[in-house]
C-alpha cells in the first residue's frame, strides 16, 4: 500500500468524535510525530452522528490521510470504509481509518491491542487462565473481545445494562473462547481476576448497581475511560478494596501508537508519552 504526500506540507490527521473537545489525541500524536520526525498535523473534528458519513468523506476528499474515530462513531465508521482489517471486521467497529491510494479507506481497530499492551506490558498482568468480567456491550467493548479471548482466558463474562446486547455479543464471539453474556444483576462470583469497565456510564458520572462478591483482594479493575482523578467505577473498586484500580490512559496511548504505525509505517515509543501524561492522571 502507498500513501501519497504533498511535498513540504504536513500530512493531515485527526480524530472524529462527538463530543471531542477534551481529547488528548492531538497531544499524543504530536509527541509521536516529533519523536519520529514525521511532518504531520493532527486536529480535532467534532462531527454529529447525522453528519458523520458526509463530513468524513469530505475530510478525506480534502486531503486528510487518516482519522481516529471515537464515541459515538465506531460502528458507523465500520460501514463507511472500503475495506476492513480482519480485527476490525471481527469487531464490526473501527477506531482508525487510513487513506491509501490503492484501496482508499481502510478501517482498522487498535483498541484491543491498546488494552492488551497496557495490561500486559505496562501493568505486568498475566491474562492466561484469568477470569475476566467486561462491563458494557457497545462499540468500545466490541474491539477488545477478540484480543482478550486470544489470551486463553478461563472465562470471559460480558455484562450489560441491556442484557440482550451482552448475550448477542457473547454469541458473536463464542467461537473464540469461553464467553457468556448477561445483565448486571445476573453476574456471579467468585471474585474476578480482572474487571474492565467499557460502559459510558462514567461519562455521565454514574456507576451501575453491581451484585456483591465480584471484587476480591486479587482483583484488578480497569476503567477504559480516562480523565483526571477517580471515576465512579474506580471509586466503586476502591471501596471494595480491589488490588489495583487503573484508568484507560495507557490504552489510549497504546491504541494511538498502533494507529500511528498503520498511518506512517513507524511504531513510536510510548513510554515518553505515558510519562508526560502521568501528571494529568
Ligand atoms: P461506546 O462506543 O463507548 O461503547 P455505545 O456503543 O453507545 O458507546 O455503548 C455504550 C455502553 O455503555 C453500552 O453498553 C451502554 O449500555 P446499554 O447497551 O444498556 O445502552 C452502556 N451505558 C451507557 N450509559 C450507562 C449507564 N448509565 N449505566 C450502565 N450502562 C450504561
Amino acid at each position: 500500500m502507498t500513501t501519497g504526500t504533498h511535498a513540504g506540507l504536513p500530512d493531515q490527521y485527526g480524530v472524529a468524535g462527538h463530543p471531542i473537545a477534551h481529547s488528548w489525541s492531538p497531544f499524543i500524536h504530536g509527541m509521536f510525530a516529533k519523536a519520529t520526525a514525521q511532518n504531520l498535523v493532527y486536529r480535532l473534528f467534532d462531527i454529529a452522528p447525522e453528519d458523520f458519513r458526509r463530513e468524513t468523506l469530505r475530510l478525506f476528499t480534502s486531503g486528510v490521510r487518516g482519522l481516529n474515530v471515537t464515541l459515538p462513531h465506531k460502528q458507523a465508521a465500520a460501514e463507511l470504509v472500503n475495506e476492513l482489517t480482519p480485527r476490525a471486521a471481527r469487531a464490526q467497529a473501527v477506531n482508525t481509518i487510513a487513506y491509501f491510494d490503492d484501496i482508499q479507506l481502510l478501517g482498522d481497530n487498535t483498541d484491543g491491542v491498546g488494552l492488551i499492551t497496557d495490561l500486559e506490558q505496562n501493568l505486568g498482568l498475566q491474562l492466561a487462565h484469568a477470569r475476566v468480567l467486561v462491563l458494557g456491550a457497545g462499540g468500545a467493548v466490541r474491539g477488545v473481545l477478540a484480543p482478550l479471548l486470544e489470551r486463553d482466558l478461563e472465562q470471559l463474562v460480558i455484562a450489560n445494562r441491556t442484557a440482550v446486547r451482552a448475550r448477542r455479543l457473547a454469541a458473536d464471539f463464542s467461537d473464540l473462547g469461553p464467553v457468556v453474556g448477561c445483565g448486571f444483576s445476573e453476574i456471579e462470583g467468585p471474585p474476578y481476576d480482572l474487571i474492565v469497565n467499557g460502559t459510558s456510564a462514567s461519562l455521565q458520572g454514574e456507576m451501575p448497581e453491581m451484585p456483591v462478591g465480584l471484587i476480591g483482594e486479587e482483583t484488578v479493575c480497569y476503567d477504559m475511560a480516562y480523565g483526571r482523578g477517580h471515576t465512579p467505577f474506580t471509586l466503586w473498586a476502591r471501596s471494595l478494596h480491589a488490588k489495583r484500580t487503573t484508568k484507560g490512559w495507557g490504552m489510549l496511548v497504546e491504541q494511538a501508537a498502533a494507529s500511528f504505525a498503520l498511518w506512517r509505517g513507524i511504531k513510536p515509543n510510548t513510554q515518553p508519552v505515558l510519562a508526560a501524561l502521568a501528571e494529568h492522571r
